[in-house]
C-alpha cells in the first residue's frame, strides 16, 4: 500500500540531487525491483542509457490506485513515519526516485499486481489497462531531454556505459538468488540464480576466483564475508565491491586499510581486488547521510578500522607468503597459543626466529610475538622496544631505549583526530542537510535571541537556522561533523560562542574541530587490543604535534633510567 507521507515529514526530508547520470537511474530502478521482491530482473539499455533504460521485474507489482502515486514526490510504501528510518530494511525510503526520474526523462510505468493477466500503464499522466503479467517494467527514454546542460556534462558514452555496468554488477553480486539479465548493443549477459560462490564464478570466471581467499569472519564488531585477492597472486580487475549491511557503499577509509595490508606485496600502482560484505549492528550506522545513500557513517570508526586491520593481519599471516617464510616458527607458535591478553609483551626488535623462540621460553608471561616485529615502531624519536600492555584501561605502557614511556590513549587519539579533521576542513564549510530538521528546545530567551541575531555567523560555520512559528530549527550541519553530530554538541558550540563573542571565525572553527576530536576519541577505561595500541602509536607518530592533545595536555610521558633510579633512591 502506498501512502503519502505526512506534510510535516515531507518538509523534513531534503530532496537532494538523485539523478546525475544514467547509472544513478539504474541504481534506483534495480533497488525498487529488489524492494518489490523480484526474483528476475532484466536491464536493457541503448546508447549508454541516454536513449533508453528499461528494467523489467517479476516483483509484487503496483496496483492501479497506487500507480499515479509512484511519480509523486515523497510518496512511498516503505516508510510511514520518520522513526522507521532507523530500522529501514528496504533500499528505498524517500519516495523520490521515480518522481525525480520522471522530471528529467520520458517515463513510462507498466505494472500488474495480480495473476489475472491485467495490468496498467502510466504514461503522460494517464492510465490505461493493458494485458500484463505480475511485475513491473519501467521505461525511461530521452534522459535529460529537458535539461540540455546536464546532458552536455555527461562523461563519454564509454564511461557512462562502464558506470552502468558496474552498478549492475554491484547488485548482481549482492543477490545471487535473483536472476539478472543485461541487454545492450555491446554486451548481453545472463546470470542465473545460484549460490554466492556460484555468482562470483559467473561474474569473474573460475580463474580469477581461484586466485582469491574466501572470507567468513565474525567478531564482536562485524561479520565479514566475500573474496579478497591472494597477496601473491595479483590480477587486475577494474573495480572493487564493498557493501555494508547489504548496501553498496563508498569508503575511502576501508579501501585504504585493505590497500595498506597489501603494501609489502604489491607495487604502488597495483590495487588489490576484493568483494567484501560487512554486517554491522544497524544502530551503529547512519544511512541517511547522502541522497544517493552511498555514504554510510560508522560510529566508532576507529574501533571498526582497528578490528579490520587485526582481521587482515590474521588473514595475511595464515597465507603461504614467501616474504614471511622466516616467521613460520612464530606463526605456528601463534596458532598454538592462547588469545592475547594485556600481560603479554610485543617485541619489535629484529630478532631471528631462533632468538625470538629463545626469548619466548625465557619470558615468564609466555608472550605471543607479533608477526610484524620486523617493522620498527617509533614515537617522537623514541624507538619502542616493546609494548608491555595497558594499565587502568587508560595508559599504554611501553619500553623504550631510555626507560619507560606512558601514553594517554585518549589524549593520543584526540591529537590524531584533530590533525585528521583539520585536513578535511578548509575555508569553505560544506553543509549537509539534516534529514530531520531539529528543533532547538529548552533555550532561554537570551540564547534564543543570540542565535537569531547571529544567524550569518552560524551559517558561516555550516549551521543554517530557521525560525518557524516561534520555534527555532537547525536545518544543516557542517558536512565534516555528520558522523559525529548530536544536538548536545551543537548546544555546547552555542554556549562557547555566547561566552566568547569576540572570537574570530577561524578560532571558533578550530574549537569545533577540537570538540569533535575529543568527542570521537576513545575514552579512558576502554580496553584496547595490542593491535589497536600499535595502530594508535603509528598514527600518533604521523602527527605534527604528537606530544600534546587538542587541549594542550601531554599525550605521552617518559621516565628515563635516571629518573626511575632517583625515584627509587638508588641515586640522589
Ligand atoms: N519495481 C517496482 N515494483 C513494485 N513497486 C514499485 C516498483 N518501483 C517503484 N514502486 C513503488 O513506487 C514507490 C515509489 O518508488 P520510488 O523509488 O520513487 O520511492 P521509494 O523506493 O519508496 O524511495 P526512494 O526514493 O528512496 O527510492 C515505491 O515506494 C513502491 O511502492
Ligand atoms: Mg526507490
Amino acid at each position: 500500500m502506498i501512502k503519502k507521507l505526512e506534510k510535516e515529514t515531507i518538509n523534513l526530508i531534503s530532496a537532494g540531487e538523485v539523478i546525475e547520470c544514467p547509472a544513478d537511474i539504474i541504481k534506483e530502478l534495480i533497488e525498487n525491483a529488489i524492494d518489490a521482491k523480484a526474483k528476475s530482473i532484466t536491464l536493457s539499455i541503448k546508447n549508454s542509457g541516454i536513449d533508453l533504460i528499461e528494467i523489467k521485474d517479476d516483483g509484487t507489482g503496483i496496483s492501479k490506485e497506487d500507480l499515479p502515486l509512484t511519480i509523486e514526490r515523497h510518496a512511498t510504501s516503505k516508510l510511514e513515519k520518520i522513526d522507521d528510518l532507523y530500522s529501514i530494511e528496504t533500499f528505498g525510503f524517500r519516495g523520490e526516485a521515480l518522481s525525480s526520474i520522471n522530471t528529467v526523462s520520458k517515463l513510462k510505468i507498466q505494472s500488474s499486481d495480480n495473476e489475472d493477466g491485467i495490468g496498467y500503464i502510466l504514461e503522460n499522466n494517464s492510465i490505461k489497462e493493458i494485458p500484463f503479467s505480475r511485475g513491473t517494467t519501467i521505461i525511461v527514454r530521452d534522459l535529460f531531454y529537458n535539461i540540455p546542460v546536464r546532458k552536455k556534462f555527461l562523461r563519454s558514452l564509454f564511461t557512462e556505459f562502464s558506470k552502468i555496468y558496474n552498478t549492475f554488477l554491484e547488485f548482481v553480486l549482492l543477490n545471487p538468488d535473483i536472476k539478472f539479465q543485461f541487454i545492450s548493443e555491446k554486451k548481453n549477459e545472463i546470470f542465473p540464480r545460484t549460490t554466492s560462490v556460484g555468482r562470483y564464478i559467473q561474474v569473474f570466471g573460475k580463474d580469477i576466483v581461484s586466485k582469491t581467499i574466501t572470507l567468513n569472519i565474525e567478531n564482536k564488531i562485524f561479520k565479514l564475508s566475500g573474496i579478497l585477492c591472494k597477496p601473491t597472486n595479483y590480477f587486475y580487475f577494474p573495480n572493487n565491491f564493498l557493501y555494508i549491511n547489504k548496501r553498496p557503499v563508498f569508503s575511502p577509509q576501508i579501501n585504504k586499510q585493505i590497500t595498506d595490508a597489501y603494501k609489502d606485496y604489491l607495487m604502488i600502482q597495483q590495487k588489490p581486488f576484493f568483494v567484501l560484505f560487512f554486517d554491522l549492528d544497524s544502530k551503529s550506522l547512519d544511512i541517511n547521510v547522502h541522497p544517493k545513500k552511498r555514504t554510510i557513517r560508522i560510529q566508532n570508526e576507529f574501533v571498526f578500522i582497528s578490528q579490520l586491520k587485526e582481521e587482515l593481519n590474521k588473514i595475511f599471516s595464515n597465507q603461504e607468503i614467501p616474504e614471511l617464510k622466516n616467521t613460520t616458527t612464530i606463526s605456528s607458535f601463534l596458532e598454538n597459543s592462547e588469545t592475547v591478553n594485556n600481560q603479554q609483551s610485543y617485541y619489535f626488535e629484529n630478532n631471528s626466529p631462533a632468538q625470538l623462540q629463545d626469548k619466548i621460553e625465557n619470558f615468564r608471561y609466555k608472550p605471543i610475538i607479533s608477526v610484524l616485529p620486523q617493522k620498527e615502531l617509533m614515537l617522537n624519536n623514541q624507538k619502542i622496544k616493546s609494548i608491555l600492555g595497558q594499565i587502568l584501561n587508560t595508559f599504554i605502557v611501553c619500553e623504550i631505549e631510555e626507560g619507560m614511556m606512558l601514553i594517554d590513549q585518549h589524549a593520543a587519539e584526540e591529537r590524531i583526530n584533530l590533525e585528521k579533521n583539520r585536513e578535511y576542513f578548509s575555508d569553505y564549510v560544506k553543509v549537509q542537510n539534516l534529514i530531520v530538521p531539529t528543533e532547538l528546545i529548552n533555550l532561554d530567551l537570551e540564547t534564543k535571541e543570540f542565535i537569531l541575531n547571529n544567524q550569518p555567523l552560524f551559517k558561516n560555520l555550516g549551521f543554517i537556522i530557521q525560525e518557524d512559528n516561534d520555534k527555532i530549527y537547525l536545518i544543516t550541519i557542517p558536512e565534516f561533523l555528520e558522523r559525529y553530530f548530536t544536538i548536545d554538541f551543537f548546544y555546547e558550540i552555542i554556549k562557547d560562542i555566547e561566552e566568547n563573542p569576540k572570537e574570530k571565525l577561524d578560532k571558533i572553527k578550530d574549537k569545533i574541530l577540537k570538540l569533535k576530536s575529543c568527542k570521537e576519541s576513545i575514552k579512558a577505561n576502554d580496553p584496547l587490543s595490542i593491535s589497536q595500541m600499535i595502530n594508535l602509536i603509528k598514527q600518533l607518530e604521523e602527527c605534527k604535534d604528537k606530544a600534546i592533545c587538542a587541549h594542550g595536555r601531554p599525550t605521552m610521558l617518559i621516565y628515563n633510567k635516571k629518573e626511575l633510579e632517583k625515584m627509587f633512591k638508588r641515586i640522589v
